[in-house]
């Protein structure tokens, strides 16, 4: 029997909350360091309509093209976009909002996308690693990336490739601090920080 992930707890306590929680929480490096509020993204009202545990549409922008997404309620953003929308750039590493290699933009923010619920997205604009390179030119960030040798395994590649390029869209012009503290969230168990800061700074370089 699926268990309906909305049904409160005797505290009131919900999955769903949950999630919002943790998916501010773990994005919150970097929110805080660009100066975001986490509560700018999560505004959505509580309705006290609940649904599911069927599958439900959702209506998202997804690297500017409307997809409709049949899913259901429990369904993470991290799942909808790799197995429902075909977009499997954006990777699950822990899945549980302590690494962010699932970090995907929501209307131009860093989230981890493996602690927000999809259903909460709905009519957003959500960009993935692949919406960095319409029509396969590649953003700076990629680029220097490449060129720095700042992937090793890419497990956390995609993810801190979209906290980069956020960083370099508040902040062209970062220090070294700057990109370390834009990147401390974001783990990597191959240890290609150095590139990665390396490739960052010479990413904004080059979108000067
Ligand atoms: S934080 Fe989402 S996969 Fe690790
Ligand atoms: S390149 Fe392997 S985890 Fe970062």
């Amino acid at each position: 029997m699926k268990e309906d992930s909305n049904k409160s707890d005797t505290n009131g306590f919900t999955r769903r909350k949950f999630l919002r929680g943790a998916g501010i929480t773990t994005a919150g490096s970097v929110l805080l360091n660009t100066g975001l509020l986490a509560a700018d993204f999560h505004s959505a009202p509580e309705t006290g309509i609940y649904m599911g545990p069927d599958a439900v549409t959702v209506q998202m922008q997804i690297n500017g093209q409307m997809e409709h997404l049949t899913i259901e309620p429990r369904t993470t953003l991290a799942t909808a976009l790799r197995d429902h929308a075909g977009l499997t750039g954006t990777k699950v590493v822990c899945d549980r909002g302590s690494c962010s290699a699932c970090t995907v933009w929501i209307d131009g923010k860093p989230v981890n996308s493996c602690m927000t619920l999809a259903i909460d997205v709905g009519g957003r604009e959500v960009t993935t690693i692949e919406g960095l390179a319409p029509g396969g030119n590649l953003h700076p960030v990629q680029e220097a990336f490449i060129e720095h040798d700042a992937s090793q395994c890419g497990y956390c590649t995609p993810g801190m490739i979209m906290t980069c390029a956020h960083l370099l869209k508040e902040n062209p012009n970062p220090t070294l601090e700057d990109v370390k503290i834009a990147t401390r969230g974001n783990l990597c168990r191959c240890g290609t920080y150095p590139h990665v800061f390396k490739a960052t700074l010479a990413a904004a370089d080059k979108m000067k």
